[in-house]
């Protein structure tokens, strides 16, 4: 299992059920708060089940997508983090977030990028026919779902399967990899040289 030694400081942002987190947080991941863009998500119940502070940035609560994106930032910069990991966080950040935590955002993603980015990763993979797909955890950029990839997971799609089937099959793998990289970056550092990210 990755050992998540401090200084590796997390805050873990969530829009849904959290299992992500969840892996993290299981794993010993110094998780040190997590952040929504909704209330009333499993996600955030599981935080504070761990014991750990939350915030809520909600878009309607700011005057424009540019103050959210700032008040944001300014929320998850209160916690001092090292790393912030997007588990499955249904927003595009903008460019204050990114001129602060540019080169340290992680996301997680439910399809094989640059295949399938964008909300519906699993269902247009599963549209579009494709015989093989998974996951990708990778640094945010300003695209969607665009930024240097750090690693990936393939699984294979099933006759017959659902969009809710084969997305569960890919969170399994997807958890293992998230706490596998999240851990390997606390743990060792790594450097981003264009698209390439290195690991040690
Ligand atoms: C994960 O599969 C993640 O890749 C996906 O949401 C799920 C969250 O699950 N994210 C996206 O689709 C982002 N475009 P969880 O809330 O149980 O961790």
């Amino acid at each position: 299992m990755a050992a998540f030694p401090p200084p590796s400081r997390l805050v873990v942002l969530v829009s849904g059920s959290g299992t992500n987190l969840q892996a993290l947080l299981d794993a010993g991941a110094n998780v040190v708060a997590v952040g929504a863009d909704r209330e009333g998500i499993v996600g955030l119940e599981r935080a504070e089940r761990a014991g750990l502070p939350t915030f809520v940035a909600k878009l309607k609560d700011f005057g424009s997508r540019e103050e959210w994106d700032a008040g944001l930032a300014e929320a998850v910069a209160s916690f001092e983090p090292d790393l912030i990991v997007s588990a499955g966080f249904m927003k595009i950040v903008g460019k204050e977030f990114l001129a602060r935590f540019g080169g340290r955002f992680v996301n997680t993603h439910p399809a094989l990028l640059p295949s399938f980015p964008g909300a519906h990763g699993v269902r247009d993979a599963l549209a579009y026919g494709a015989k093989v797909t998974g996951c990708t955890v990778h640094f945010v950029d300003d695209g969607v779902d665009t930024g240097p990839i750090i690693a990936q997971s393939a699984v294979e799609v099933r006759p017959g399967d659902t969009e809710e089937a084969l997305h569960e099959r890919i969170k399994e793998v997807e958890r293992r990899l998230l706490v596998d990289v999240v851990g390997r970056l606390s743990r060792d550092g790594y450097r981003i040289e264009g698209r390439k990210v290195l690991l040690p």
